[in-house]
């Protein structure tokens, strides 16, 4: 497009110059100068407004969200910081000495702890979440809806494979809630719902005042470790977030340490809401992991896209083509085309472009290294999934 524009603006500078070559008189000669270089301005002028406008129109449709956030340092400041508490541990250092480093006493039982979650379709990462927190939790509490946040009808997928579930369920607390089925609406509205049934199963649960409760996304896996620390530790803070590592599609894609939503609460009848946002200034560091769209199936990246509170970064029907999210996640790419979601130009343009592989496997949750051959798709250097 530009070429055409730039050729067709090029061949009438030389049919002007034809015509002025041709004049004699030397005002006639300036006059028509004038009109040519007039006429030659107007016709620039009007190409930029034809060709040139529509072109940047189009490159703001398609590079809009980009550009929106590559200024997001312009317009917005970042939140105020954490309060970052050292996280201190090793597997041979007594209880009684872990919660000192912490400043907190240790007690002489343990709280009992409930792990909620409102579940989507992460099957395998459930597995691996439970696994990591069955030594230390009193009652798991799952809830899930016919409707995703989106409002699109899916499957009970948890009951549906309940079976692989038989180590946890003497201390399950399973409920479902049927979706609204609203359209149009914002599906924060839907999620809140969810969230609102989730906090009714909690109580139906059993729990009780100092009980601590996990508040958590099913793929935000704490510790067993953290866990295990603060059900014994006297004085911990009423509420703490769990400063987690960002890892996308696997284990393989290590992101940055900064995942803070999920948290720990020493549960309050009345007053403590199941919530999934910031809610205190503390943050407990290195507490566990973060794996984003870890899925085994292409299917389900597609199924997550599309129920996904952020559905409007869907924006162009061929972000759900299969063999496009192949090639995103092995090259670790963003599956929406989107920046870096940061608040300093430094840290955007730190992390532009694609992540980095991992090669590490050291520390990382024990049921998914017990069972290498079953969840290998998490792994390093393991990109390829299936279509199923
Ligand atoms: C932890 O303690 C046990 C028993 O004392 C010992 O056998 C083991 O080697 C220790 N592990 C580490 C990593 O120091
Ligand atoms: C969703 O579940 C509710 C409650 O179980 C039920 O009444 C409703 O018909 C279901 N909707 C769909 C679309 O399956």
């Amino acid at each position: 497009m530009p070429e055409g524009g730039y050729y067709s603006s090029k061949k009438t500078d030389d049919i002007c110059e034809d015509i002025c070559g041709e004049q004699n008189s030397r005002a006639a000669l300036s006059m028509s100068r004038l009109r040519c270089a007039l006429r030659g301005f107007d016709l620039k002028a009007l190409l930029l407004l034809f060709v040139g406008i529509p072109i940047l129109i189009f490159i703001i449709y398609v590079h809009g969200q980009k550009i929106s956030y590559f200024l997001r340092p312009l317009w917005e400041s970042p939140p105020k910081p954490f309060n970052t508490i050292p996280h201190y541990y090793h597997e041979n250092v007594s209880m009684e000495n872990l919660c000192k480093f912490h400043g907190w006493g240790v007690r002489e039982m343990p709280r009992r702890v409930f792990d909620a979650v409102l579940f989507s379709n992460e099957l395998d990462v459930l597995e691996i979440r439970w696994h990591e927190l069955s030594p230390y939790v009193s009652e798991f509490v799952l809830l899930e809806s016919n409707s995703t946040f989106t409002g699109l009808k899916k499957p009970l997928f948890f009951a549906k494979n309940r079976h692989r579930f038989k180590f946890a369920e003497s201390r399950l607390t399973y409920g479902t809630v049927g979706g609204r089925f609203v359209k149009g609406e914002n599906p924060f509205v839907e999620e809140s719902y969810q969230r609102v049934a989730l906090d009714q199963l909690i109580r139906i649960a059993g729990i009780t005042d100092d009980d601590l409760l996990i508040m958590s996304d099913v793929d935000e896996i704490p510790s067993g470790h953290t866990i295990n620390l603060l059900r014994w530790c006297d004085d911990i803070p009423e509420k703490l977030h769990l400063q987690l590592r960002n890892y996308l599609y696997s284990f393989e894609f290590f992101l940055d340490d900064k995942s803070w939503r999920a948290s720990v609460h020493r549960y309050r009848a009345g007053k403590t809401r199941y919530a999934h946002f910031r809610q205190t200034d503390d943050l407990l560091a290195d507490s566990g992991w973060h794996c984003s769209f870890c899925f085994r199936h292409i299917s389900e990246f597609i199924f997550k896209m599309k129920a996904y509170s952020h559905v409007d970064r869907v924006r162009f029907s061929y972000y759900l083509n299969p063999s496009r999210i192949q090639d995103v996640i092995c090259r670790g790419a963003d599956l929406f085309d989107m920046l870096p979601e940061e608040y300093t130009f430094q840290e955007i343009i730190a992390k532009l472009g694609p992540i980095p592989s991992s090669y590490s496997a050291v520390h990382l949750p024990g049921h998914l290294l017990q069972n290498v051959d079953q969840y290998r798709y998490l792994l390093p250097g393991n990109c390829k999934r299936g279509s199923g």
